[in-house]
């Protein structure tokens, strides 16, 4: 039997390792894809110290995959082998519970998430339902699509459900894998964008993805820094710290929102009293589904946002997935796989 390889996690915590598996063959209503591409993805340490609920081990993590359709099962209408494909965290959705029928694609909870509950991207191919899937456009590589499928799909999606209107101050805390694409995505949609992150040394980077303005959180206060601004209409929080997501509540202007984004178990410390006087709004935000990946996508190749990467062979996962952990990452770190 042919074999593949993955990139498993056997227990929570463990290493990744490198294990040959039989090439998975798809059933009624799935596809499976020739894997080119996989984004490390800051939420993979879910799947990897089984934190997330209904994690199994072993695990697959990866939920930013970019490839081709290499084999279609029964009953899949509209798809066919040697498309180019991308998968995220959306695996898809039942059709049948409440949240489906109501036309709720992400509130579906019956579906299994690629890389998280069933075996994903770290992988040299993947089985996945038709629904999960997303297009390609021609002129996107695998490496550049990959990030876009969470990182992307995430913040583009804040931003572009926000309620803001283009033209209004629109802040990006946490310039990481998702906040840098946050960045671009916040100027091309219009915004007047501050980029709000640790120290000094993202600014250049930070200005050259088109933020106009830089915070620097560890020498000024981001709240203030804000109000200078004039008061944020969004602040998109990438962060994994609840106190910074806290410290930018004060800097949201009259009906400012701030987004939730990214994880943490602790509270976001909130005075009911401050919130109510100016209309803030606190909410959160999971990525999107397969067809809001799919406008991540196009609107990412029409307007020129792209992610900026480092790439390593699928053999070093735990090397691309420490240098991501550590914050090292200039911004994404993408597993390839000989194409
Ligand atoms: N809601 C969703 O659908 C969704 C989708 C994808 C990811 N996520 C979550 O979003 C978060 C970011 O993911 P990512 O892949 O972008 O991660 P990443 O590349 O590792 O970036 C982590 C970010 O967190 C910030 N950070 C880390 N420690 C911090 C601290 N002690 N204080 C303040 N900021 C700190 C860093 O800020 P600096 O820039 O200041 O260094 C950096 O921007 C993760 O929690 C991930 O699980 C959520
Ligand atoms: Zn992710």
């Amino acid at each position: 039997m042919a074999s593949m390889t993955v990139m498993q996690v056997s227990e929570p915590g463990a290493a990744l390792e490198l294990v040959e598996r039989p090439i998975p063959e798809p059933g009624p209503g799935e596809v499976r894809v020739k894997v080119q591409a996989c984004g490390v993805c800051h939420s993979d340490s879910m799947a990897v110290d089984g934190h997330f609920p209904g994690v199994t081990f072993p695990v697959v993590p990866g939920h930013e995959v970019a490839g081709v359709i290499d084999a279609v099962g029964e009953g899949v209408p509209g798809w066919s082998v040697g498309q180019r494909v991308g998968v995220g965290w959306f695996g898809g959705n039942c059709t049948y519970c409440e949240p489906c029928r109501r036309g709720d694609l992400i509130g579906c909870q019956n579906m299994p998430i690629p890389g998280v509950t069933m075996d994903g991207g770290y992988a040299e191919y993947l089985v996945c339902s038709a629904r999960a899937l997303a297009l390609i456009p021609d002129d996107l590589s695998a490496e550049d699509a990959g990030p876009l499928l969470c990182a992307g799909i995430t913040t583009f999606n804040a931003l572009r459900n926000s309620g803001a209107r283009a033209g209004s101050l629109a802040a990006i805390l946490g310039i990481g894998g998702l906040g840098h694409l946050g960045v671009q995505f916040a100027v091309k949609l219009g915004f007047e964008t501050v980029a709000i992150a640790r120290g000094k040394d993202k600014e250049p980077l930070a200005r050259e993805l088109g933020a106009h303005h830089y915070i620097d959180s560890q020498a000024e206060d981001a709240a203030a820094a804000l109000q200078a601004l004039g008061g944020a209409s969004v602040v998109v929080a990438t962060v994994t710290n609840a106190a910074a997501m806290g410290a930018t509540l004060g800097g949201l202007g009259l009906r400012g929102k701030l987004i939730v984004v990214g994880t943490s178990m602790e509270p976001i410390e909130v005075a009911p009293a401050a919130i109510i006087g100016r209309l803030h709004q606190i909410a959160g935000h999971a990525s999107g589904s397969s067809i809001d990946s799919q406008d991540t996508l196009a609107f990412s190749a029409l307007t020129g946002v792209r992610p900026m990467i480092e790439t390593m062979p699928l053999e070093r996962a735990q090397e691309a997935y420490d240098r991501m952990m550590s914050g090292d990452a200039r911004f994404r770190m993408v597993l390839v796989t000989g194409q």
